[in-house]
Protein backbone atom coordinates (compact mmCIF):
# COMPACT_ATOMS: atom_id res chain seq x y z
CA UNK A 1 0.00 0.00 0.00
CA UNK A 2 1.43 2.97 -1.06
CA UNK A 3 0.30 6.89 -1.77
CA UNK A 4 2.44 9.48 -3.27
CA UNK A 5 4.91 11.58 -1.19
CA UNK A 6 5.46 15.13 -1.91
CA UNK A 7 8.44 16.32 -0.89
CA UNK A 8 10.37 18.85 -1.77
CA UNK A 9 14.32 18.00 -3.02
CA UNK A 10 15.83 19.23 -0.12
CA UNK A 11 13.31 16.92 2.19
CA UNK A 12 13.24 14.11 -0.17
CA UNK A 13 17.02 12.84 0.75
CA UNK A 14 16.02 12.78 4.74
CA UNK A 15 13.00 10.49 3.95
CA UNK A 16 12.62 7.42 4.82
CA UNK A 17 11.03 5.42 2.09
CA UNK A 18 7.70 4.43 1.43
CA UNK A 19 7.90 0.49 2.47
CA UNK A 20 9.15 1.94 5.96
CA UNK A 21 6.08 4.79 6.16
CA UNK A 22 3.44 1.90 5.28
CA UNK A 23 5.38 -0.58 7.76
CA UNK A 24 5.28 2.21 10.62
CA UNK A 25 1.45 3.86 9.61
CA UNK A 26 -0.38 3.15 6.18
CA UNK A 27 -0.07 -0.52 6.48
CA UNK A 28 0.08 -0.90 10.19
CA UNK A 29 -2.99 -1.71 11.98
CA UNK A 30 -4.48 -2.71 15.54
CA UNK A 31 -4.19 -6.16 16.17
CA UNK A 32 -6.58 -8.36 18.15
CA UNK A 33 -5.14 -12.17 17.40
CA UNK A 34 -1.52 -13.42 17.11
CA UNK A 35 0.73 -15.69 15.41
CA UNK A 36 2.02 -18.97 17.99
CA UNK A 37 5.34 -16.83 17.44
CA UNK A 38 8.03 -15.94 19.85
CA UNK A 39 8.81 -12.07 21.12
CA UNK A 40 12.60 -12.23 21.84
CA UNK A 41 13.16 -10.19 24.87
CA UNK A 42 15.90 -8.31 23.02
CA UNK A 43 13.48 -6.84 20.15
CA UNK A 44 11.67 -5.65 23.77
CA UNK A 45 14.71 -3.90 24.79
CA UNK A 46 15.52 -2.64 21.78
CA UNK A 47 11.80 -1.24 21.09
CA UNK A 48 11.91 0.54 24.48
CA UNK A 49 15.81 2.09 23.63
CA UNK A 50 14.57 3.60 20.82
CA UNK A 51 11.01 4.99 22.67
CA UNK A 52 13.47 6.70 25.32
CA UNK A 53 15.19 9.19 22.38
CA UNK A 54 12.03 10.75 21.66
CA UNK A 55 11.27 14.06 22.29
CA UNK A 56 9.49 15.03 25.90
CA UNK A 57 9.08 18.14 28.08
CA UNK A 58 12.27 19.04 30.22
CA UNK A 59 13.67 15.72 29.54
CA UNK A 60 10.83 14.08 31.85
CA UNK A 61 10.68 10.56 30.40
CA UNK A 62 7.66 9.50 32.62
CA UNK A 63 7.15 6.69 30.72
CA UNK A 64 7.94 3.04 32.92
CA UNK A 65 7.05 -0.40 31.20
CA UNK A 66 6.14 -3.93 32.71
CA UNK A 67 6.36 -6.44 29.92
CA UNK A 68 4.01 -9.71 31.07
CA UNK A 69 4.64 -12.64 29.36
CA UNK A 70 3.98 -15.66 31.63
CA UNK A 71 0.85 -17.50 32.56
CA UNK A 72 0.75 -16.27 36.02
CA UNK A 73 1.65 -12.40 35.51
CA UNK A 74 -1.33 -12.87 32.82
CA UNK A 75 -3.71 -14.23 35.60
CA UNK A 76 -3.19 -10.81 37.72
CA UNK A 77 -3.85 -9.01 34.68
CA UNK A 78 -6.77 -10.62 33.62
CA UNK A 79 -9.43 -9.65 35.77
CA UNK A 80 -8.73 -5.58 35.58
CA UNK A 81 -9.76 -6.63 31.92
CA UNK A 82 -12.68 -5.37 29.54
CA UNK A 83 -14.84 -8.74 28.18
CA UNK A 84 -13.70 -7.95 25.10
CA UNK A 85 -10.02 -7.20 25.64
CA UNK A 86 -9.58 -10.74 27.39
CA UNK A 87 -8.76 -13.11 24.70
CA UNK A 88 -6.70 -11.00 22.47
CA UNK A 89 -4.48 -9.94 26.01
CA UNK A 90 -4.27 -13.14 27.50
CA UNK A 91 -3.06 -15.06 24.00
CA UNK A 92 -0.88 -11.86 23.26
CA UNK A 93 2.81 -12.91 23.21
CA UNK A 94 3.50 -10.62 25.46
CA UNK A 95 1.53 -7.26 26.93
CA UNK A 96 3.38 -4.42 28.09
CA UNK A 97 2.09 -2.32 30.94
CA UNK A 98 2.43 1.29 29.75
CA UNK A 99 2.61 3.45 33.21
CA UNK A 100 3.74 7.30 34.18
CA UNK A 101 5.75 7.96 36.77
CA UNK A 102 4.67 10.82 39.10
CA UNK A 103 7.50 10.71 40.89
CA UNK A 104 9.77 11.78 37.82
CA UNK A 105 10.50 14.91 39.22
CA UNK A 106 12.89 13.47 41.38
CA UNK A 107 15.28 12.14 38.23
CA UNK A 108 15.27 15.81 36.84
CA UNK A 109 18.47 16.76 38.59
CA UNK A 110 20.07 13.49 36.38
CA UNK A 111 17.97 13.99 33.57
CA UNK A 112 17.78 17.89 33.25
CA UNK A 113 21.18 18.75 35.23
CA UNK A 114 21.55 22.46 33.84
CA UNK A 115 19.09 24.01 35.62
CA UNK A 116 17.46 22.87 39.06
CA UNK A 117 13.81 21.71 37.22
CA UNK A 118 12.48 19.80 39.81
CA UNK A 119 12.49 22.59 41.91
CA UNK A 120 9.52 23.65 38.76
CA UNK A 121 7.47 21.00 40.03
CA UNK A 122 8.02 20.77 43.98
CA UNK A 123 4.42 21.03 45.61
CA UNK A 124 2.74 21.44 42.47
CA UNK A 125 0.67 18.04 42.12
CA UNK A 126 -1.66 19.31 39.56
CA UNK A 127 1.25 20.07 36.92
CA UNK A 128 3.29 16.86 38.07
CA UNK A 129 0.11 14.72 37.15
CA UNK A 130 -0.24 16.51 33.39
CA UNK A 131 3.10 16.64 32.73
CA UNK A 132 3.55 12.45 33.33
CA UNK A 133 -0.01 12.23 31.32
CA UNK A 134 1.19 14.12 28.76
CA UNK A 135 4.67 13.34 28.02
CA UNK A 136 3.93 9.53 29.45
CA UNK A 137 1.41 9.17 26.49
CA UNK A 138 4.29 10.71 23.71
CA UNK A 139 6.64 8.30 24.63
CA UNK A 140 3.45 5.51 24.60
CA UNK A 141 2.87 6.59 21.12
CA UNK A 142 6.73 6.31 20.14
CA UNK A 143 7.23 3.27 22.02
CA UNK A 144 4.10 1.99 19.34
CA UNK A 145 6.00 3.21 16.31
CA UNK A 146 9.48 1.75 17.73
CA UNK A 147 7.53 -1.54 18.01
CA UNK A 148 6.46 -1.25 14.55
CA UNK A 149 9.62 -0.17 13.04
CA UNK A 150 11.83 -3.30 14.20
CA UNK A 151 8.94 -5.77 12.64
CA UNK A 152 6.66 -6.07 15.45
CA UNK A 153 2.70 -5.53 15.65
CA UNK A 154 1.06 -3.87 18.66
CA UNK A 155 -3.06 -3.51 19.66
CA UNK A 156 -3.41 -0.92 21.94
CA UNK A 157 -5.96 -1.27 24.67
CA UNK A 158 -7.66 1.04 27.07
CA UNK A 159 -11.04 -1.43 28.07
CA UNK A 160 -9.47 -1.94 31.62
CA UNK A 161 -9.26 -1.23 35.05
CA UNK A 162 -6.61 0.96 35.78
CA UNK A 163 -6.94 1.09 39.46
CA UNK A 164 -6.85 -3.30 39.86
CA UNK A 165 -3.55 -2.88 37.05
CA UNK A 166 -2.16 -0.36 39.78
CA UNK A 167 -2.61 -2.46 42.51
CA UNK A 168 -1.36 -5.54 41.13
CA UNK A 169 1.71 -4.47 39.69
CA UNK A 170 2.35 -0.74 40.81
CA UNK A 171 1.63 -1.71 44.92
CA UNK A 172 3.49 1.33 46.95
CA UNK A 173 4.83 2.96 43.54
CA UNK A 174 4.27 6.40 42.38
CA UNK A 175 3.78 4.93 38.74
CA UNK A 176 -0.08 4.44 37.60
CA UNK A 177 -1.05 2.33 34.82
CA UNK A 178 -1.67 4.64 31.43
CA UNK A 179 -2.23 1.57 28.40
CA UNK A 180 -1.92 -1.75 28.04
CA UNK A 181 -0.07 -3.13 24.59
CA UNK A 182 -0.24 -6.23 23.28
CA UNK A 183 2.25 -7.39 20.71
CA UNK A 184 3.31 -9.82 18.96
CA UNK A 185 3.42 -10.94 15.08
CA UNK A 186 -0.34 -10.28 14.58
CA UNK A 187 -3.14 -12.49 12.91
CA UNK A 188 -4.42 -10.46 9.70
CA UNK A 189 -7.20 -12.58 9.67
CA UNK A 190 -8.28 -11.54 12.93
CA UNK A 191 -8.20 -7.78 12.15
CA UNK A 192 -11.56 -5.51 12.23
CA UNK A 193 -11.91 -4.01 8.84
CA UNK A 194 -10.14 -0.23 8.50
CA UNK A 195 -12.03 2.61 9.95
CA UNK A 196 -12.19 5.66 8.26
CA UNK A 197 -9.90 8.70 9.25
CA UNK A 198 -10.46 12.14 8.98
CA UNK A 199 -9.52 13.78 5.49
CA UNK A 200 -6.43 16.34 5.94
CA UNK A 201 -9.12 19.73 5.84
CA UNK A 202 -10.87 18.51 8.73
CA UNK A 203 -7.65 18.06 11.02
CA UNK A 204 -5.04 21.02 9.92
CA UNK A 205 -5.05 24.15 8.13
CA UNK A 206 -1.97 26.62 7.55
CA UNK A 207 -2.43 29.84 9.53
CA UNK A 208 0.03 31.95 8.02
CA UNK A 209 1.88 31.11 5.27
CA UNK A 210 5.01 32.63 3.61
CA UNK A 211 6.11 30.61 0.87
CA UNK A 212 9.76 32.04 1.03
CA UNK A 213 11.69 34.41 3.15
CA UNK A 214 10.12 37.37 4.24
CA UNK A 215 8.21 35.80 7.06
CA UNK A 216 8.32 39.09 9.69
CA UNK A 217 7.12 41.64 6.99
CA UNK A 218 4.24 39.14 6.01
CA UNK A 219 3.42 38.90 9.85
CA UNK A 220 3.45 42.46 10.30
CA UNK A 221 1.48 43.31 7.42
CA UNK A 222 -0.62 40.92 7.94
CA UNK A 223 -1.32 41.97 11.27
CA UNK A 224 -2.08 45.81 9.33
CA UNK A 225 -4.42 44.16 6.86
CA UNK A 226 -6.34 42.92 9.51
CA UNK A 227 -6.64 46.04 11.75
CA UNK A 228 -7.69 48.11 8.55
CA UNK A 229 -10.52 45.32 7.61
CA UNK A 230 -11.62 46.18 11.32
CA UNK A 231 -11.72 41.96 12.12
CA UNK A 232 -10.53 40.98 15.97
CA UNK A 233 -7.02 39.51 15.74
CA UNK A 234 -7.27 36.48 17.94
CA UNK A 235 -3.80 35.44 18.04
CA UNK A 236 -1.61 38.30 17.67
CA UNK A 237 1.75 37.56 15.36
CA UNK A 238 1.95 34.05 16.86
CA UNK A 239 -0.88 32.71 14.36
CA UNK A 240 -1.30 29.25 16.10
CA UNK A 241 -4.94 29.43 16.95
CA UNK A 242 -7.61 28.04 15.01
CA UNK A 243 -9.75 31.51 13.91
CA UNK A 244 -11.84 32.49 11.31
CA UNK A 245 -12.44 32.57 7.76
CA UNK A 246 -12.53 36.38 7.96
CA UNK A 247 -8.90 36.76 7.89
CA UNK A 248 -6.78 38.80 5.18
CA UNK A 249 -3.27 36.42 4.14
CA UNK A 250 -0.35 38.13 2.59
CA UNK A 251 1.38 35.23 0.32
CA UNK A 252 4.72 35.35 -1.42
CA UNK A 253 5.60 33.89 -4.15
CA UNK A 254 1.53 33.58 -5.05
CA UNK A 255 2.66 33.20 -9.13
CA UNK A 256 4.13 29.71 -8.97
CA UNK A 257 4.55 26.34 -7.41
CA UNK A 258 3.83 25.87 -3.73
CA UNK A 259 2.83 30.03 -3.43
CA UNK A 260 0.30 29.84 -6.12
CA UNK A 261 -1.01 26.32 -4.47
CA UNK A 262 -1.48 27.37 -1.55
CA UNK A 263 -3.52 30.46 -2.81
CA UNK A 264 -5.53 28.21 -4.94
CA UNK A 265 -6.03 26.67 -2.04
CA UNK A 266 -6.90 29.48 0.52
CA UNK A 267 -9.17 30.89 -1.84
CA UNK A 268 -11.06 27.56 -2.81
CA UNK A 269 -11.56 27.47 1.46
CA UNK A 270 -13.60 31.22 0.55
CA UNK A 271 -10.13 33.30 2.56
CA UNK A 272 -8.97 36.62 0.98
CA UNK A 273 -5.22 36.14 -0.28
CA UNK A 274 -3.28 39.15 -1.32
CA UNK A 275 -0.34 37.54 -3.66
CA UNK A 276 2.93 39.33 -3.70
CA UNK A 277 5.47 38.60 -6.16
CA UNK A 278 7.50 39.44 -9.04
CA UNK A 279 4.84 39.32 -11.42
CA UNK A 280 1.26 37.78 -12.04
CA UNK A 281 0.67 39.19 -8.41
CA UNK A 282 -1.93 41.59 -6.50
CA UNK A 283 1.36 43.60 -5.51
CA UNK A 284 4.49 43.10 -7.56
CA UNK A 285 7.62 43.47 -5.33
CA UNK A 286 11.00 42.47 -5.15
CA UNK A 287 11.25 41.58 -1.22
CA UNK A 288 14.76 40.44 -2.26
CA UNK A 289 15.09 44.20 -2.57
CA UNK A 290 14.73 46.94 0.32
CA UNK A 291 12.50 48.64 -2.32
CA UNK A 292 10.49 45.88 -2.54
CA UNK A 293 9.79 45.17 0.79
CA UNK A 294 9.02 48.98 1.45
CA UNK A 295 6.27 48.41 -1.16
CA UNK A 296 3.98 45.52 0.90
C1 LIG B 1 -5.09 4.19 23.59
C2 LIG B 1 -5.84 3.16 22.79
C3 LIG B 1 -6.76 2.35 23.42
C4 LIG B 1 -7.42 1.35 22.71
N1 LIG B 1 -8.26 0.51 23.38
C5 LIG B 1 -8.77 -0.56 22.74
C6 LIG B 1 -9.50 -1.54 23.46
O1 LIG B 1 -9.72 -1.45 24.67
N2 LIG B 1 -9.96 -2.62 22.77
C7 LIG B 1 -9.74 -2.77 21.43
O2 LIG B 1 -10.18 -3.77 20.87
N3 LIG B 1 -9.08 -1.83 20.72
C8 LIG B 1 -8.58 -0.73 21.33
N4 LIG B 1 -7.85 0.20 20.65
C9 LIG B 1 -7.65 0.02 19.20
C10 LIG B 1 -8.39 1.11 18.39
O3 LIG B 1 -9.75 0.81 18.31
C11 LIG B 1 -7.72 1.14 17.02
O4 LIG B 1 -6.40 1.59 17.19
C12 LIG B 1 -8.44 2.05 16.03
O5 LIG B 1 -9.73 1.59 15.78
C13 LIG B 1 -7.68 2.13 14.72
O6 LIG B 1 -7.50 0.83 14.18
P1 LIG B 1 -6.34 0.54 13.13
O7 LIG B 1 -5.05 0.92 13.81
O8 LIG B 1 -6.41 -0.94 12.83
O9 LIG B 1 -6.63 1.38 11.93
C14 LIG B 1 -7.20 1.22 21.32
C15 LIG B 1 -6.29 2.07 20.70
C16 LIG B 1 -5.61 3.01 21.41
C17 LIG B 1 -4.58 3.88 20.70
Amino acid sequence: MTTDTLLPPACASRAIDDKALDQLFRAARSHNGWLERPVPEALLRQAVDLAKMGPTSVNTLPMRVVFVKSAQAKARLKPALAPGNIEKTMTAPVTAIVGYDLGFPDLLPKLFPHVNARAWFAGNEALIVDTARRNGSLQGAYFILALRAIGLDVGPISGFDPAKVDAAFFADTEVRTHFLLNIGYGDMTKLFPRSPRLAFEEIARFEMISSFGAEKQNRTHSRRLERDDGHRNEDGINGNRMTNNSRTYVLTGSASGIGRSTKELLESQGRRVIGVDLRNADVIADLGTPAGRNRI
